[in-house]
């Protein structure tokens, strides 16, 4: 890799040879969204590793029915891949892209269950590493900076107030400003999700904390950008603005 590249500071330089940001939070932090921007500005893929999770739960309910346990979920997994998509990877089964399988509300009332499974969390763990072989990656995710990537180069946390989560959540779902009963709901639904992930969204003692209530995404994404420019060892990256 040559010294242009981004955070090449061989300070930062994790022991792989490539470098990798981490980005960890809680359900509708903006973590992907933001993620897969950042990677687009410092020219890095992007992974998604809530993704595997999801994928591992479409698969397992599509082939049992919502009663699997750990063993038939196991086995499943085996059918799923990552395909390179542009400068992202997705999950697949039997040829196709998951995406809408894995946004599925079945699928995200039971992925928790599925991501407390060690044996899922080894696999999943294992596909990331494998996506962020040889390249410069920008990885979300809950335990990404903690279990996958101890040593990522730059280890970013995200939090935001659940009910400005819950609002953000809505107006992408739907299209439109939701009113205050609704974001009551999901205000109450995140929380609960908030409490079946805990064990495994923990902020790494050296992860930086940007708490998102009040920014805008262009904003967020500006920070962490910032920030790899001050791993690289100069001031704010300069990549050029995204293209949403
Ligand atoms: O971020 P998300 O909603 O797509 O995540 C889906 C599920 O996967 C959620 O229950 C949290 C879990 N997850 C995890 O346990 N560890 C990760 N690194 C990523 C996601």
């Amino acid at each position: 890799m040559s010294d242009e590249t981004p955070l090449s500071s061989p300070r930062v330089r994790a022991p792989r040879g490539s470098l990798v940001v981490a980005i960890d939070g809680p359900a509708a932090s903006g973590k992907s969204s933001t993620a897969q921007w950042v990677a687009q500005r410092l020219g890095f893929r992007h992974v998604d590793s809530g993704a595997l999770y999801r994928a591992a739960t479409a698969v397992a309910l599509a082939r049992a029915g919502e009663h699997f346990d750990e063993d038939a979920v196991l086995r499943f997994v085996g059918e799923i891949s990552l395909r390179p998509v542009q400068n992202s990877f997705a999950p697949t089964w039997k040829g196709e892209e998951m995406e809408e399988l894995i946004r599925a509300p079945e699928v995200t009332r039971l992925v928790s269950r599925v991501a407390q499974m060690r044996g899922v969390r080894e696999w999943v763990d294992a596909h990331v590493r494998e996506a962020a072989d040889g390249c410069d990656v920008v990885v979300d995710g809950r335990d990404i900076g903690t279990v996958v990537f101890p040593d990522a180069d730059l280890k970013v946390f995200l939090i935001a107030d659940p009910w400005e989560r819950a609002r953000r959540r809505l107006t992408q779902r739907h299209g439109r400003a939701p009113t205050d009963a609704e974001i009551a709901d999901e205000t109450e639904r995140l929380v609960q999700r908030d409490a079946k992930d805990a064990t495994q969204t923990v902020q790494a003692k050296d992860a930086i904390l940007i708490d998102t209530t009040y920014l805008t995404q262009a904003e967020q994404v500006e920070r962490i950008v910032s920030l790899a420019g001050i791993f690289r060892g100069g001031g704010p990256a300069d990549a050029q603005a995204p293209e949403t």
